[in-house]
């Protein structure tokens, strides 16, 4: 997620040249708890959809000239958003970025190149590789993401993680300018990529191998009902809130702490899994916030070792 530093401004100057400009589907005072997993959040000033990748650029520069703040939304899946009106623009890319292309392959070479925009939901990836064949991008099974924010994120499984098998991302800057770095340029970590500043990724390429689509679906299958019996799925959530400490399982750790069950208003530290805050039906940030400190305290005081958040928190 990437955010520039809100300035004040009569609300209606701004927004009504926004709804002037070309190709966006604008959503006003939209409420971030439709749009999160966690299905927490106040509504943001305006909800930015650009219907391509023109209108991405043409809104950018407007952003940037006016001095509105932003940020990029993916699926909401990694995002525990406010519970104070946010006052900017949150950017979807779900209509600009949305195209899965598969390179013809180059003769000899067993590896074909996927090209996804940054909006595809991994969900569609997936059933996508399945439809054709492709292996490589199995260890995202489950993962309720998009391309896009699961790169920033590097998201993954004990299985791998999303850069394993990726090429290049093309990134576009503040103001709208795209280009295309490949994997050695990029700072890959455990659960983070680091990317040019203030810019974001608007497509991906991936190596991919031919495989067998049934057995793909197996694999696949086999992966998601072993999700379904450790992690509380069935239940608003923004998966593992804290990254694994070297050698170590934060949800071992807070369940070895006791606090597996543990409620804050309607958000609980799940009984199934010790990583996930759910909510139980109107839950706030600041319930699940309580919980992530009461977590990481506890978890520093038992074991001595500070937790880091894999969640982002807006504002
Ligand atoms: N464990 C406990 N108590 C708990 C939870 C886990 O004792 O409450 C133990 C398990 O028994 C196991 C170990 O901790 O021995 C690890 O647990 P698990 O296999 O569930 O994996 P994890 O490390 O907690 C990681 C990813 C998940 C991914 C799973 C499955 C991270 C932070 N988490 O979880 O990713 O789904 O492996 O591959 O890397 C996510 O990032 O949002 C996420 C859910």
């Amino acid at each position: 997620m990437h955010a520039v530093a809100a300035t004040s401004w009569p609300h209606t100057t701004w927004t009504a040249a926004l709804a002037a400009l070309p190709d966006l589907d604008l959503w006003w005072n939209e409420p971030l708890a439709r749009h999160t997993t966690f299905r927490v959040g106040a509504p943001v000033t305006c909800l930015a959809r650009p219907l391509s990748e023109a209108a991405l650029q043409n809104l950018l520069r407007h952003l940037r000239r006016e001095g509105i703040a932003y940020f990029l939304l993916g699926a909401g899946s990694n995002l525990l958003a406010t519970d104070k009106p946010w006052d900017g623009v949150a950017i979807q890319l779900t209509h600009c970025c949305r195209e899965i292309r598969l390179e013809a392959p180059e003769p000899g070479v067993e590896a074909q190149s996927l090209r996804v925009g940054a909006g595809v939901k991994l969900a569609r990836l997936l059933r996508f590789c399945v439809q054709q064949g492709l292996a490589g991008l199995e260890a995202v099974i489950g993962i309720p993401g998009t391309v896009g924010g699961a790169l920033v994120m590097n998201a993954g499984t004990r299985g791998g993680s999303i850069t394993d098998v990726l090429d290049s991302v093309s990134v576009m800057d503040a103001s709208g300018e795209r280009l295309e770095l490949p994997k050695s340029q990029l700072a890959i970590g455990y659960r983070c990529v680091t990317l040019p500043e203030q810019s974001f990724i608007v497509e991906a390429r991936f190596s991919v191998k031919s495989s067998d689509p049934q057995q793909l679906r197996e694999k696949l299958q086999v992966a998601m009902r072993q999700r379904r019996q450790t992690q509380p799925l069935g239940w608003p959530s923004a998966g593992c809130v804290f990254k694994n400490p070297p050698g170590q399982s934060a949800g071992a750790l807070i369940d070895r702490a006791g606090l597996k069950g543990l409620r804050c208003g309607d958000a609980e530290i799940s009984t199934r899994h010790g990583n996930w805050i759910i909510n139980l039906g109107h839950a706030s940030a600041r319930d699940v916030l309580t919980l992530m400190h009461i977590a990481e305290e506890r978890v520093l005081q038992e074991f001595g070792i500070q937790l880091e958040r894999e969640i982002k928190v807006l504002g």
